[in-house]
């Protein structure tokens, strides 16, 4: 009875798929990279060209400090690009993207690479060095990828921030980061609206010094003030000499990097304080980045690609700029709004363009289910093989709709758990992968997962707890920027030799991992990544608010949503209209996807008697629910 059940709760993998994919021996592969986890990542680091070899796969003498491919030189670049162009695939198409307009653009390896070239040779006439920290706040145009990859080549990091930031945002992570440069554009279409990127550029850089250079791409034309000697426009600098080489040709040479130099950092979210910067590197990232896409997607030579998310979050990162181009693949990127002007954009662009695998989030599936099936079912959607998701758990109802109403019953659903931090999918199926709705599945061959109790304990089948990772992977992150202190303490602290996720999930008894969500002040809300800190700093700043405290409460579509409790400074009176200034406020520090949706004045707020506000007594007593331990709550 047990097994029928069971049994039912299966969607195996469609007839075909599993005998053509690259992978179809999951538990062979997982079992040799246990017992030789070395020999395991060096064998996929061999699909790479490297200037020099390695004389170590993993050092692992200094833990949490681990390097991979220690002694080896290359560029991730080089292997996204270079290689390519030298090969048949330099007239195969890169990227294929859309405005939101309906404008359109491609770029074959060959045009992408000499777009970056010039772009490299730009920011190297700027005094870009290697080593250096740029920004790049744009919205989804190709320029975006191109600023990203002429920063590496030339051994510059990147940081990236999500074009849905703000002033306060965005001004943290330059200052934190001391870049000298920031590339950004005019304005950004999302919507039909217009995102003025350039004047929020303006306002952050009017709180901060570090910032020499602006480099403006024109996207939406509107007027923007350019400040003479600090502002260029992106055309007009490529159009110089500047863009290329004493001769006068397009090239650049590529930087030889250390396998452990920096590639990027990417700001993200914790538990508490301003958002950290999660370092990456050339080497480890590019081989468990291309590695896991392969295997995941089974992306062969001839598929078409779409990652849906923005560039400016870690799946963009992996899964729209660096893994797909290390493979070679023709990958679509799409600018603006999935519902723009009708709730059919994607189904109709996964149509025109044939594209045979889609990758997006719970979130923008549960957005688009609620306008019906008769959006997907006007288009032909039988160029779809694969499907994927990302960044929250899927509820069982969605992943059903996904997989019936896009992928009708064909396409097996590719349910991913990774974080900014891993850089890489961790916890995946793979196509051969009998699925469970809700579920992750399993560790990706070579990782090592578990769920734990408060001591570090495994637990049995059945029971939630901790989600830790084991073993180190090539993608892991190396560092906090400039504070390894704090990457010591957040990560590899709370059970002392291991990586603890900040996730609770459980296991159940087929060994499927079921992701629950998030144990710290993290909330996800439409997938994106948010600190109550930061929302709360965003709320004080603000002449009202003496105090907040930010929470995240269940909501359909956005899994999650903001509710924010603030007590007011004296001379302020609670009214409707404040509470519309604070909301607003927040979305202008911090962008439009931190807008709490509900504020509440409160005279108080729970605190430990150390003055710690226990958000967890808000969240429960918002919801209903027992209290829990209160024996730490001040009177
Ligand atoms: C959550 C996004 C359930 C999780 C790549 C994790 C998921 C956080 C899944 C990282 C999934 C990501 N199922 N939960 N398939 N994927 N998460 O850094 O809570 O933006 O810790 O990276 O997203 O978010 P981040």
């Amino acid at each position: 009875m047990a097994t029928d059940q069971r049994l039912r709760d299966f969607f195996p993998p469609p007839p075909g798929l599993v005998e053509s994919a690259h992978i179809n021996n999951r538990d062979v592969l997982a079992r040799m990279a246990d017992q030789n986890l070395e020999g395991f990542w060096e064998e996929q680091a061999k699909e790479f060209e490297w200037f020099r070899p390695w004389t170590r796969v993993l050092d692992d003498s200094n833990p949490p400090f681990y390097q991979w491919f220690v002694g080896a030189t290359t560029n991730i670049v080089y292997n996204c690009l270079d290689r390519h162009v030298r090969s048949w695939r330099r007239n195969k198409l890169a990227i294929i993207w859309e405005g939101e307009n309906g404008d359109q653009r491609t770029f074959s390896y060959h045009a992408l690479n000499r777009e970056v070239c010039m772009f490299a040779n730009v920011l190297r006439s700027m005094g870009v060095h290697k080593g250096d920290r740029v920004t790049i706040y744009m919205g989804r145009i190709p320029e975006l990828p191109v600023a990203m990859l002429a920063c590496a080549k030339i051994g510059a990091v990147h940081s990236v921030v999500y074009g849905g930031f703000s002033v306060e945002a965005l001004h943290g992570r330059i200052e934190d980061s001391q870049s000298q440069v920031v590339i950004t554009c005019d304005g950004g279409y999302m919507n039909g609206k217009i995102v003025e990127l350039k004047n929020i550029v303006d306002e952050a850089l009017k709180r901060c010094a570090t910032v020499e250079h602006v480099i403006v791409v024109r996207r939406t034309g509107q007027p923007v003030t350019m400040e003479s000697g600090r502002d260029y426009w992106y055309h007009e600098l490529m159009t110089l000499p500047v863009a290329r080489t004493a001769s006068g040709n397009s090239r650049c040479e590529t930087e030889e990097m250390d396998a452990e130099d920096p590639l990027f950092l990417l700001y993200t979210s914790g538990t508490t304080g301003r958002p950290k910067a999660i370092l990456h590197t050339h080497g480890g990232y590019m081989v468990g980045v291309a590695t896991t896409l392969k295997w995941v997607f089974d992306l062969k030579e001839e598929d078409r690609y779409w990652c849906t998310a923005d560039p400016g979050w870690i799946t963009g990162h992996s899964y729209i700029v660096y893994g797909p181009l290390l493979l070679g693949t023709t990958s679509f990127m799409y600018e603006g709004a999935p519902t723009y002007p009708y709730p059919n954009r994607w189904w109709s662009m996964v149509e025109k363009y044939g594209i045979n695998i889609l990758y997006t989030a719970p979130t923008a599936i549960r957005g688009l289910m609620r306008y019906g099936e008769a959006w997907p079912n006007r288009h032909d959607l039988s160029s779809l093989r694969l499907l994927g998701t990302v960044g929250e758990p899927i509820n069982p109802e969605a992943w059903r709709w996904y997989y019936e109403a896009i992928g009708k019953g064909r396409c097996p659903i590719m349910d991913t758990w990774w974080q900014t931090e891993t850089g890489m999918f961790m916890i995946t199926p793979l196509p051969e992968t009998p699925l469970k709705p809700g579920s992750a599945t399993k560790p990706f061959p070579g990782i090592e997962a578990d769920v734990v109790d408060e001591n570090g304990n495994s637990l049995p089948a059945g029971e939630e707890g901790y989600l830790v990772l084991k073993r180190p992977w090539p993608a892991m992150l190396r560092n906090i920027y400039n504070d390894p202190d704090r990457y010591v303490s957040q990560y590899w602290s709370k059970f002392p030799g291991v990586y603890f996720t900040g996730d609770s999930a459980r296991k159940d008894e087929d060994g499927y991992y079921w992701i629950i969500g998030r144990v710290d002040d993290v909330i996800k809300v439409s997938g994106y990544r948010l600190g109550t800190a930061e929302i709360e700093s965003a709320l004080v700043s603000h002449p009202a608010v003496a105090e907040a405290a930010a929470i995240g409460l269940p909501h359909d579509i956005k899994g999650n949503a903001i509710h924010a409790y603030v007590i007011l400074r004296a001379g302020f009176e609670p009214s409707e209209s404040l509470i519309e200034e604070l909301r607003a406020h927040v979305a202008h520090e911090m962008g439009p996807i931190a807008r709490p949706e509900k504020i509440t004045i409160v005279s108080q707020l729970p605190k430990t008697r150390s003055g710690k506000i226990m958000r967890r007594v808000l969240k429960a007593r918002a919801q209903g629910l027992p209290e829990g331990d209160l024996s730490t709550l001040e009177e």
